[in-house]
């Protein structure tokens, strides 16, 4: 594997600067009207009246669809469909309001400045009853999920009483984070044109085939008469991994007006009709031995849903996998809210989860007067102690050794508040990273055209992360052919079918799937110029031929060599195709499937003013082999970047007395910018995972944003010995928190 690893630039880097990259919004289209969505400005309760008057007044105005006009759906507009394909939907079916900012109409007009206008002058009269939006008020009422994205609620190893007495050291905290919604570059965005019974669309999705698939169910049409197309998208996170209530509703105007429509969700409307990462409030109880031996820990995890879906952050899942802990207990139950339904938000589960375990290790270490490190080194899992199995592959020891060494981690003084530069406290801090590591079924197709380049595809998709350039090394590698000559397609659900781009799983799932494809065409071409007499490389021994640029060649005599032109020209012009379908085997009932990494952290905080900054990271991660050291660094980047603004900045500030969050938009909603981020030192051990698949790839969308809230709330607490709890953490939780 020559191409495998390279740090090939982005094939879609070019077109993406120019502005040739095309995005759902931004496909042409004849006759195009344009929808502008409304939504609820009250948390729970009834539509009363609605004076479209005004609305239907303003020029070029089409249609103006509440649910008194709207076409009834199937069933209620409620396909049965489990997340993250089926969702519980707006579609104006009724007159119910089940929370802020939910869809209550969809104005359609000639342009955007018309539907726009159209939109504020719709009147909806409301009668509200009371909502419950307050967490804390409600958590009386929460309730046990049934098993959560497929896994169990609750879990119990061994004798936690007995573990709790057999420990000298306790630790007994609570965590808590806020409701943070993913808000990408490209907020959701839609197109769609009905050609008789066919609808396609051009939406911004994580799923191509799963957002055909969950259309099709809405409207009670074969799943083959939706096509979506998605070549480009302005990222995802997990939010367009379900096809929410607005593409639904673009289609459903679409066929009310005869006309394509497009429909872009407005900035404020990220915050509620499309998903979030849940309020979680996490209680840690942990006994140690005075070594440091784990003997007992239960974590209980309380996390918001909305009141029509039951959805759970999945917080206790590294719990039960990363520590050695043989009595522990892990339970989750979920507040049902008058809010939107939360949903995948990158990591969701590990991010929250792993937020309050690695603190809570951190905690014990201080109560321990023990290196953090050494802690975790100590209670280190050889196996997967829930599930007994061995590992696929862990090099956690590897990360956690190399981070330390490149971090200095020896330089840091154990005290908190010990390390200081004039007004600066420094702390260092560390915490460890883990994500499953996911496989589905995927498919691709591998075609040699007759003018030597080849075409490759697969119904997946680019959000962002880097498929097409990955793929296309995959591609190249396997058929021996150049990168340039290859062009990789995705982003239609009428190619061969892949998975949601979410869970980590689609450079794992795919390039196996892009290998045997391309493999196999690799083979037929091959045979076909060894067959022909007319070939140079007629006669020789199969062992002894290759494919190298494109050309079918002898290993011993490199002058015997015919190109794929050639020989395709001389076999009747066709192309040489081949398809392939891959998919997980047993290897999950035999081991435990999981990316690891370390991540070290400095932060610099004001001993006056209290704020925070994070002058370095130092991460280190195993997942399996690397598919290219570029578009990988950068995934890696991203999410380090996405967990310093979880610790320092990230919060959806929510009126409890409405249920509407004060911060919906992107100038009062902080992330980190530029000026944030200090030096990111990111190492990969990139060992192949064995077991995973022909090429040893794990996913690596969601591992980096593990362990890094953590790790700066450690570093926190080591530079100041204030220990923050609740996410973020800001410059108020650090003065006015005590020391302990
Ligand atoms: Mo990821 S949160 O599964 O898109």
């Amino acid at each position: 594997m020559n191409l495998i690893g390279q740090p090939v630039d982005r094939i879609d880097g070019l077109l993406k600067v120019t502005g040739e990259a095309r995005y759902a919004a931004e496909f042409p289209e004849a006759r195009l009207a344009h929808a502008v969505l409304v939504t609820s400005t009250i948390a729970r309760g009834t539509i009363a009246s609605i004076d479209a008057s005004s609305a239907q007044a303003v020029p070029g105005v089409l249609l103006v669809m509440t649910y008194q006009n709207a076409p009834r759906l199937p069933n209620g507009g409620r396909p049965t469909l489990a997340p993250p394909a089926g969702r519980r939907l707006s579609l104006l079916q009724d007159n119910e309001v089940h929370y802020s900012n939910e869809p209550v109409a969809v104005v359609v007009a000639d342009t955007l400045e018309h539907a726009t206008d159209a939109a504020r002058q719709l009147r909806v009269v409301y009668q509200s009853s009371a909502a419950s939006v307050d967490f804390a008020q409600a958590k009386p009422n929460a309730h046990a999920p049934d098993r959560p994205q497929g896994r169990q609620t609750d879990t119990q190893r061994g004798s936690f009483e007995d573990g709790m007495q057999s420990g000298t050291v306790h630790v007994n905290a609570t965590y808590t984070t806020p409701i943070e919604h993913h808000n990408p570059m490209e907020p959701h965005a839609t197109m769609a044109r009905w050609d008789g019974p066919h609808l396609t669309l051009y939406d911004s999705t994580q799923g191509v085939s799963s957002a055909a698939q969950a259309v099709a169910k809405v409207f009670g049409i074969p799943p083959g008469d939706v096509r979506v197309i998605s070549p480009f998208i302005g990222g995802g996170f997990g939010c367009k991994g379900s096809s929410w209530s607005h593409v639904s509703l673009c289609a459903m105007a679409a066929k009310q007006t005869g006309r394509p429509v497009r429909l872009v969700l407005e900035r404020p409307q990220m915050f509620g009709p499309v998903g979030a990462r849940p309020r979680t409030e996490q209680h840690f109880t942990i006994a140690a031995r005075q070594d440091g031996t784990l003997t007992a820990m239960r974590h209980d995890s309380f996390s918001n849903t909305s009141t029509i879906e039951d959805w759970t952050e999945t917080c206790c899942m590294v719990t039960r996998m990363l520590y050695t802990v043989p009595n522990q207990v892990t339970t989750h139950r979920i507040v049902p809210l008058n809010l939107g339904t939360p949903t995948f938000m990158r990591a969701p589960g590990e991010t929250t989860g792993s937020f309050a375990l690695e603190s809570a290790m951190d905690e014990l270490a201080a109560a321990l007067k023990m290196d953090p490190l050494a802690l975790r080194l100590k209670n280190y899992a050889e196996a997967d102690p829930q599930e007994n199995k061995p590992w696929s592959g862990k090099s956690l020891r590897e990360c956690y050794q190399i981070g330390a060494q490149k971090f200095g981690w020896s330089r840091r003084t154990a005290a908190p508040r010990s390390m200081r530069d004039g007004r600066t406290l420094i702390g260092m801090g560390m915490a460890t990273a883990t994500y499953p590591a996911n496989r589905s079924e995927a498919s691709a197709i591998a075609r040699i055209l007759p003018d030597g380049t080849a075409m490759v595809a697969s119904g997946t998709q680019d959000i962002g992360t880097g498929t097409y350039t990955v793929m296309t090394q995959v591609a190249a590698d396997a058929l021996g052919f150049t990168p340039e000559k290859i062009h990789f397609a995705l982003g239609d659900s009428t190619l061969p079918r892949a998975p949601v781009s979410g869970g980590s799983q689609s450079a794992a799932s795919v390039s196996p799937a892009v290998r045997e494809a391309a493999s196999q065409a690799r083979s037929q071409l091959i045979a076909l110029a060894l067959a022909d007499p007319a070939s140079p490389v007629h006669g020789i021994a199969r062992d002894d031929i290759t494919v190298d640029n494109g050309w079918v060649v002898s290993r011993t005599q490199p002058a015997r060599r015919d190109p794929a032109a050639a020989i395709i020209a001389r076999s009747g012009g066709r192309p040489i195709e081949a398809t392939s379908t891959v998919k997980p085997g047993d290897e999950k009932q035999k081991y435990s499937f999981h990316s690891f990494g370390a991540v070290f952290v400095e932060v610099h905080v004001d001993a006056e003013l209290g704020t925070i900054r994070v002058p370095r990271v130092v991460a280190v991660y195993d997942v399996g082999r690397v598919l290219n050291q570029k578009t990988a660094r950068s995934q890696l980047m991203g999410g380090i970047v996405w967990g310093v603004g979880a610790a320092l900045q990230e919060e959806s500030s929510l009126d409890t007395r409405y249920g509407r969050f004060t911060n919906a938009n992107l100038a009062e909603y902080h992330v980190p910018v530029n000026a944030d981020i200090g030096s990111l030192d990111i190492t990969f051990i990139d060992r192949p995972d064995p077991y995973i698949n022909s090429l040893g790839v794990r996913g690596i969308g969601e591992i980096g944003i593990t362990g890094v809230p953590a790790a700066i709330a450690n570093a926190v607490y080591h530079a100041t010995g204030v220990r923050v709890r609740d996410l973020p953490v800001t410059l108020d939780k650090v003065m006015g928190g005590t020391m302990v």
